[in-house]
């Protein structure tokens, strides 16, 4: 039997942090240790209640814990509704949840779970940096502790999707990505490059499982999600990417993509480059490498995986 791998979850759900976060709950490979929460794609509050909605529909029972409402400098404004919609989840009526967050907050539950296994414990972050950013700030030595962690955010050396460079978890909070990228911790990078390839299918969307108790829920939110992706195409040939699940899944298995390691810092200020990963290709800056970027995925291993795990059909293209 084997032993299965410690994370702990964080998310700004969100229609794709919604199914990293059931991904992640049905692995075989995966001990969700707990999920925390982050401002994003909405304000804390929506995607703290988007993210107990989502874990009471899985079924399974874990503890959500309320982090940031704000990033490091200055104050969060909604910018993703086009994508997840007001509500987070593509305007789906989701049913009130009866879980609450536990009392303590996101950065102390990781600083207090890192501590109390270290060298275990892998995070998956799929929303602002923000929640582990201040952690690293509040305690110094738990870089040290963290076994790794698997960053959804970026684009190495593909465009952006928020800004011509920049992607959205990283532009969302700059200053918390940047002393994340500077803390020495063991990161995978999970940007663009490769979770652009990963794409959901309307034929997918429309097969979803109608037994499982998420599916009202998700389909409706998929729906929403796949015609924000492509305005112009008709039902049929609608596609649309699955960023958070990709990184759960690469925290599983790690030979989904291919990496290379890269000295990779983060603009904080720039005019039209804020949020910007930037890879230093010819070492101007001689710095070290810092991250294991994501450079190639298996699309149709990962997508098999998923739909079988999550309820969509599959058929090999
Ligand atoms: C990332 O931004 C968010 O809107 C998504 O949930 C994902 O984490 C993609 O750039
Ligand atoms: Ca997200």
């Amino acid at each position: 039997m084997i032993k299965p791998i410690p994370v702990v979850l964080d998310v700004d759900t969100g229609i794709d942090d919604a199914l990293a976060i059931l991904y992640a709950l049905y692995s075989p490979r995966l001990e969700v240790l707990g999920i925390t929460t982050c401002f994003g794609n909405g304000d804390i509050q929506t995607t703290t209640r988007n993210t107990l909605a989502i874990v009471e529909l899985s079924g399974i029972t874990v503890p959500v814990y309320k982090g940031a409402a704000d990033p490091l400098v200055g104050a969060w404004s909604p910018q993703a509704e086009a994508f997840h919609g007001r509500n987070g989840l593509g305007e789906a009526l989701v049913p009130e949840p009866r879980l609450r967050p536990q009392d303590q907050g996101a950065s102390q539950y990781l600083i207090d779970v890192i501590n109390a296994r270290p060298g275990e414990v892998t995070l998956v972050t799929v929303a602002r940096l923000t929640n582990l950013a201040i952690a690293l700030k509040s305690d110094p030595h738990l870089a040290s502790k963290i076994r790794q962690v698997v960053v959804m955010g970026g684009a190495a050396f593909v465009g952006g999707n928020v800004t011509p460079v920049s992607e959205a978890n990283i532009w969302g909070d700059p200053d918390a990505a940047w002393v994340v990228f500077h803390s020495g911790v063991p990161l995978t990078m999970v940007g663009l490059d490769v979770t652009m390839q990963a794409n959901i299918s309307d034929q997918q969307v429309r097969g979803l499982d109608a037994s499982r108790p998420y599916s009202t829920v998700v389909q409706t939110a998929l729906e929403f999600y796949l015609r924000a992706y492509n305005p112009e195409a008709p039902f049929g040939q609608r596609r649309a990417p699955l960023h958070d699940p990709l990184a759960v899944a690469v925290a599983e298995d790690a030979t989904l993509c291919t990496t290379e390691m890269w000295p990779v810092d983060i603009e904080r200020e720039g005019t039209i480059t804020r949020g910007m990963t930037v890879v230093d290709q010819r070492g101007w800056i001689t710095a070290s490498p810092n991250a294991a970027v994501c450079r190639t995925v298996d699309a149709p291993r990962f997508l098999s995986e998923f739909c079988l795990r999550l309820g969509f059909p599959f058929s090999p293209e």
